[in-house]
């Protein structure tokens, strides 16, 4: 069993938030890992292209609020909170050879939820800021784009950013890029995304062929520091850090390579992204945000009653380690259920070899918009139709 506390140290800290207002939701290892997408492939099994899942065991091909309440476990610390939150998982395609073998994932992402008067470092609670309405959901990031845009990426955009983490030498020091960095040959202290979600609503409701619209970054404090046309409410802003362990690879690619590539294709890393659906009980991040305030102290812990101590409390390290859902799509993506990536255990899994990326995705190097490919996408039986499994999911308590 891994546990969270001991790597918390490594835990790299938002820019607009450095001493804000803000606490971080521990997670372990994904739920899932397959190729489903209930935001932009509703109902299809598989969908596009391979995500890694956090959260809530409830999570599924087709999902609404409720479903989201099916949970009953989670790879997210809060009871409270049985949302999902996924993005693409990260392949090493073998220079030598073009094999792709997944990156095994460090069991402890980051979800920040930063609360703070934007940037100001002002340590006081934004209270324009509400939760989430229930049927919420929204994507930070597009699986598109393949060059820097500073409109997009920069400090009022995504913040996207990958980091190989060094270890303090004059040969191994830490590199950061909004897309993939190079003219490196090992991190020893992890590779790691991060990236920003929009938080500025216009109220519409999320729209698949327009994913991006209903959702805007803000630029300044409270309601005004909206875009005008994105004023209806403001939410929490959530900031993820998605972190994988590529030790298993030392010696296999030079400082000149850039041998990885996201699951939909992508070898610049500009299209990393993450999808979010709301499963927050109603009323508790209403009632936790003004008191709930460990910023990067995790002082007070999450478990304390000005957090979520009245809202359910949180699942333990082992429950989080337990909680895993049985994928429903069957192919080979890299990870076989029930596996957990195991760096800190020495063991470092990576489900085998695969020929070519799940999903038929052809791999795109930019700087154009990639279009991205489909093949056995599967269309819903029934549109809106809930896809029921046998297995709901799998959570062994020791
Ligand atoms: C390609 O090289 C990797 C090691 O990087 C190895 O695991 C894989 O089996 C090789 N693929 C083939 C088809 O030999
Ligand atoms: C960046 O993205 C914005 C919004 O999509 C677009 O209007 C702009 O042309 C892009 N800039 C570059 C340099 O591609
Ligand atoms: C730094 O990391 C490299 C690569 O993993 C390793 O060979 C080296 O021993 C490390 N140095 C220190 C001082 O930890
Ligand atoms: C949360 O608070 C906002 C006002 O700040 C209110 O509009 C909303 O209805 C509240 N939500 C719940 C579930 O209490
Ligand atoms: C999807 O199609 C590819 C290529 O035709 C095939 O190799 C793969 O087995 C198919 N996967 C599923 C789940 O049908
Ligand atoms: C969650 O529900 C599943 C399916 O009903 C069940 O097998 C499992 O034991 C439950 N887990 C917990 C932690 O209650």
């Amino acid at each position: 069993m891994f546990r969270l506390a001991p790597i918390l140290s490594l835990l790299a800290v938002p820019a607009a938030a450095q001493h804000g207002y803000y606490f971080v939701l521990g997670t372990g290892m994904p739920v899932t890992i397959e190729r489903l997408d209930p935001l932009l492939s509703d109902g299809k099994t598989p969908s596009q292209h391979v995500h890694s899942v956090v959260g809530g065991n409830g999570f599924a091909a087709t999902m609404d609020y409720a479903q989201t309440q099916t949970s009953n476990c989670s790879t997210v610390q809060p009871i409270a909170d049985k949302s999902n939150y996924w993005m693409p998982i990260l392949y090493f395609q073998d220079p030598n050879n073009g094999s792709f073998i997944r990156v095994p994932e460090q069991p402890y992402h980051k979800i920040y939820s930063l609360l703070d008067k934007y940037g100001t470092s002002s340590n006081t609670y934004d209270t324009s800021i509400q939760e989430f309405p229930q049927e919420f959901r929204m994507i930070g990031g597009d699986a598109t784009l393949r060059a820097e845009n500073d409109t997009l990426m920069g400090p009022y955009g995504s913040g996207l950013e990958w980091f190989c983490h060094g270890n303090g030498t004059t040969e191994f020091p830490d590199i950061s890029a909004v897309g993939f960095p190079t003219g490196f040959t090992a991190c020893p202290n992890g590779f790691a995304a991060s990236i920003t979600l929009p938080s500025c609503w216009n109220g519409d409701d999320f729209n698949p062929s327009n994913p991006s619209a209903h959702m805007a970054y803000p630029t300044a404090d409270g309601i005004d520091g909206c875009p005008e046309t994105h004023r209806v409410a403001r939410f929490p802003q959530i900031f993820v850090e998605y972190w994988l362990n590529i030790d298993t690879f030392d010696g296999l690619y030079t400082a000149d390579d850039s041998p990885f590539v996201l699951t939909m294709g992508d070898a610049t890393g500009y299209g990393f992204h993450v999808d979010f659906i709301n499963g927050w009980e109603s009323g508790a991040l209403n009632a936790t945000m003004p008191t709930c305030t460990p910023g990067n102290t995790g002082n007070p812990p999450l478990s304390d009653p000005t957090c979520f101590g009245n809202h359910g409390g949180i699942y333990t390290d082992d429950e989080i380690a337990d909680c895993l859902l049985q994928p429903t799509t069957t192919e080979a993506t890299g990870w076989t259920y029930p596996e957990i990536d195991n760096p800190q255990g020495g063991a470092l899994t990576h489900g085998g070899v695969l020929s070519a990326l799940p999903g038929c995705q052809t791999i795109t190097k930019g700087p154009d918009r990639a279009v991205l490919t489909t093949c056995n996408e599967t269309s819903p039986t029934t549109e809106g139709e809930v896809v029921q499994t046998d297995e709901v999911g799998v959570c062994n308590f020791d």
